[in-house]
């Protein structure tokens, strides 16, 4: 592991200047077109953003191209039983006042994280569902990863597929964790002193061993990844901090939802792709 990760380290060294670009091809999921590239929003160092999609093999990006083939649908099929399941202690379900989440729901996600008034922070789906099971159901929130959060999360964001991503940076104190997330961002931590910069933008198009190095966008999540799974943002965050060998925030912490909100916003315009298919 420890070797692996320091090999990783110089495999980014080495591989500087070997850049390949990501393909220049159309995402069409059961005949919707999707938005994979978009003008970056002012202030970004690239002059598009990329949805990961582009820069992965042909046989994983045909996989996302399918609904029947994308092995992440079985998750968003789970998720809408969730749906329709009645829990707690006031005997309701989602669907008990949310109805039809195909109406309800749609192109809620494309514009979360949201400012939460009550929390004074900014919430994202994961925590509006802890919310309303806590609140209005009677029930106890998920554990991070537990019960059905990824599979209802993803079927809730399922609902706004195809929709561009935008956050809405003027409610309460948006703008300020906006730039606490930009502060995370750039800045190099752990051992291997990286940031999420020096992966995404500095080495954007590199290879770090066999992984095309994208963007790292979070259109998709909760992604499918041929690895591991769905596999929720919160995970995705914390296993890139951990190849720094920097301390790992905990999930839906100050520094992950600042971190949710600016990267979120780096993708603005992007399609919500849940669930993509990624490596
Ligand atoms: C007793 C009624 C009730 C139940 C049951 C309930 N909610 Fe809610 N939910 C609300 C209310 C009220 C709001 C806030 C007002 C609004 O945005 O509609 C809300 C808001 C939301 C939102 C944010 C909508 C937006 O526009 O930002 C989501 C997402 C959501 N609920 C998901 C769920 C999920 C998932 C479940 C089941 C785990 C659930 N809710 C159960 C009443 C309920
Ligand atoms: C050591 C290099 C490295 C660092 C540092 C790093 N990542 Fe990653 N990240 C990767 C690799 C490799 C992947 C998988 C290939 C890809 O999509 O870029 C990835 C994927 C991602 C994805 C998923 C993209 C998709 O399309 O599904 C997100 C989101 C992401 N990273 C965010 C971050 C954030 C935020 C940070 C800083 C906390 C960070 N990464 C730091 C290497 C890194």
């Amino acid at each position: 592991m420890k070797s692996g990760l320091l090999a990783a380290a110089a495999v980014l060294a080495l591989t500087a200047g070997a850049i390949a670009d990501p393909v220049d091809d159309e995402l069409v999921i059961d005949g919707q077109e999707m938005i994979t590239r978009a003008k970056a929003p002012e202030g970004l160092p690239f002059d598009e953003v990329l949805s990961g999609w582009l820069y992965r093999e042909a046989e994983t990006r045909q996989l996302e191209e399918d609904s029947f083939e994308n092995p992440g649908m079985l998750s968003v099929e789970e998720g809408e039983e969730i749906w329709n399941t009645v829990e707690g202690t006031a005997g309701k379900s989602c669907a008990s006042c949310h109805d039809d989440a195909a109406e309800t729901m749609a192109g809620v996600a494309a514009h979360y994280p949201k400012w939460d008034p009550d929390a004074k922070r900014p919430i994202n789906i994961e925590l509006q569902i802890n919310k309303c099971r806590e609140e209005n159901m009677g029930a106890e929130p998920y554990a991070f990863d537990k019960g059905g959060q990824k599979q209802l999360t993803a079927y809730i964001k399922h609902q706004s597929l195809g929709d561009p991503v935008s956050v809405d940076l003027s409610q309460g104190d948006m703008q300020e964790w906006w730039d606490k997330g930009k502060t995370v961002y750039y800045t190099r931590t752990g051992q291997l002193n990286l940031s999420c910069a020096s992966c995404h933008e500095q080495n954007n198009g590199n290879y770090i061993r066999a992984d095309h190095l994208s963007q790292g966008q979070v259109n998709g999540f909760p992604t499918y990844r041929l690895k591991t799974g769905l596999t929720s943002l919160h995970n995705r965050f914390r296993g890139c901090v951990r190849d720094t060998r920097a301390e790992i925030p905990t999930a839906f912490s100050d520094d992950l939802m600042a971190l949710e909100t600016y990267v979120t916003w780096r993708g603005t315009g992007l399609s919500v792709e849940t669930p993509s298919v990624r490596q």
